[in-house]
């Protein structure tokens, strides 16, 4: 899909989506005690950037990246209304390149660009942290993209993050008693050394 295109679709998909805002994601929300007190955090591929908003109100300083500049309208509505600043910017992370060692946190959630990964390392200062939240092929319920080409592998994560000093890792597959646990996501926190 073009740049293009893809910037319509979730332009599509964001003016028909609800105003209020979202919570942040489970891998950020669960693990939110491994945030520094401060610092600057970048929500990767934002959306309406339920990570920022509560990387914020943590007192951090705050980048959002998304390729729709209806959700960073949006978030940057959002954020007016509680009076958190954050650094908002329509960017194509796939084109434009990242900042070497800036970020002392960046959050993924719902979005998979394998070849990104090196980047996303590099980008962040040393004891930095990512925290990681995605679909995998396993996943049980119809969430998320169908496609396998945005889904996770088993543990690829750890795989893609290797390098990183890993504190979280959960991923529970189609063992045991399927109605339990969470099966759809697995979920990465790691520091770079
Ligand atoms: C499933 S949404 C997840 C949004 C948010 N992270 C969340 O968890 O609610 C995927 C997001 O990726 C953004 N996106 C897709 N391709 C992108 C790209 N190349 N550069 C920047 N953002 C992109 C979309 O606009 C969309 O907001």
């Amino acid at each position: 899909m073009s740049a293009e295109s893809l910037r319509e679709k979730w332009d599509r998909f964001y003016s028909s989506s609800p105003s209020h805002e979202l919570e942040p994601a489970t891998v950020l929300a669960e693990y939110g005690h491994l945030l520094p007190n401060s610092g600057l955090a970048l929500d990767l591929a934002c959306g309406l950037g339920g990570n920022a908003l509560f990387l914020a109100r943590r007192g951090l300083r705050v980048t959002a990246w998304d390729i729709s500049p209806v959700a960073i309208d949006r978030l940057e509505a959002l954020a007016g209304r509680s009076a958190l600043t954050i650094e908002a910017d329509v960017r194509d992370v796939d084109l434009a390149p990242f900042p070497h060692e800036q970020f002392d946190v960046i959050v993924v959630s719902r979005f998979l660009i394998r070849s990104l990964a090196g980047a996303i390392v590099d980008s962040l200062k040393p004891g930095g942290l990512l925290f990681y939240q995605t679909f995998v092929r396993e996943k049980l319920s119809p969430a998320g993209p169908s496609n396998p080409d945005y889904l996770l592998a088993e543990n690829e994560l750890l795989g893609l993050f290797g390098g990183l000093r890993v504190m979280v890792y959960r991923e529970e597959g189609r063992i045991g008693d399927l109605s339990l646990g969470r099966r759809d996501e697995a979920y990465f926190v790691g520091q770079k050394r």
